[in-house]
C-alpha cells in the first residue's frame, strides 16, 4: 500500500455538504413536528387528570388536533411527497391514520366514566407516539422528504393555511 501523504487540514476542503442537512428544518417539517410535540404533551397531561369533565374537554382537544393534523398530512404532505419518499412508508402512514381515526371515533361515542375509556385514550396515545416516531426517525418520511426536491418552505405555508381553515371548521370558534 502506498503511503498516503497526509493532507493537512486545508480550509478549502471544509464541507459544503451541510447545505441540505442544515440545522434548521424547513417550514413544513417544523409545523408538523410542532403539532407532534403538542399532541404528545396533551396525552401526557391526560394521564394526570382525575376529573371526568376535564378528561372530556382535553380529549376533545386531542381529537381535534389529530383530525386536523392527519388531514393536512393526507391532503398536502403525503401526496406531494409521493415520488420523494418510499411508497411503503407513505402507505403504512395512511393505514395508521385510518386506525387512529377509528380509535378516536370510538372514544367520541363514549364518556370518561365508561369502562376502558382511559385505557383507550392511553392506547391511542401510544399508537400516535409510535406513528410520530416513524415519521421523524432517521430514514423516515420526514428525513426522506428533506432530501427530496419539494419546496418544503412553500409547502409549510399551505399546511399552515389549511390547518387554520380546518381548526375553524372542525373546532368551531377555537383557533389554536
Ligand atoms: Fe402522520
Ligand atoms: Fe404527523
Amino acid at each position: 500500500m502506498a503511503t498516503a501523504q497526509t493532507r493537512t487540514s486545508s480550509n478549502r476542503t471544509q464541507t459544503r455538504k451541510t447545505r441540505r442537512t442544515g440545522r434548521r428544518d424547513p417550514q413544513a417539517i417544523t409545523l408538523l413536528k410542532k403539532d407532534h410535540r403538542e399532541v404528545e404533551q396533551m396525552f401526557d397531561e391526560y394521564e394526570q387528570l382525575d376529573d371526568d369533565r376535564e378528561k372530556l374537554e382535553l380529549f376533545g382537544k386531542i381529537a381535534l388536533a389529530l383530525k386536523v393534523h392527519t388531514q393536512i398530512e393526507e391532503e398536502i404532505f403525503y401526496p406531494e411527497e409521493r415520488g420523494e419518499v418510499d411508497d411503503d412508508l407513505l402507505d403504512e402512514a395512511h393505514v395508521e391514520h385510518e386506525s387512529a381515526k377509528k380509535m378516536i371515533a370510538e372514544l367520541e361515542r363514549m364518556k370518561p366514566a365508561d369502562e376502558y375509556y382511559d385505557a383507550r385514550v392511553k392506547v391511542l396515545g401510544e399508537y400516535v407516539k409510535h406513528h410520530v416516531k416513524e415519521e421523524e426517525q432517521p430514514g423516515g418520511i420526514f428525513s426522506q422528504a428533506k432530501k427530496g426536491d419539494e419546496d418544503l418552505d412553500a409547502m409549510g405555508e399551505r399546511l399552515k393555511a389549511r390547518k387554520e381553515e380546518l381548526m375553524m371548521k372542525l373546532g368551531g370558534a377555537r383557533k389554536q
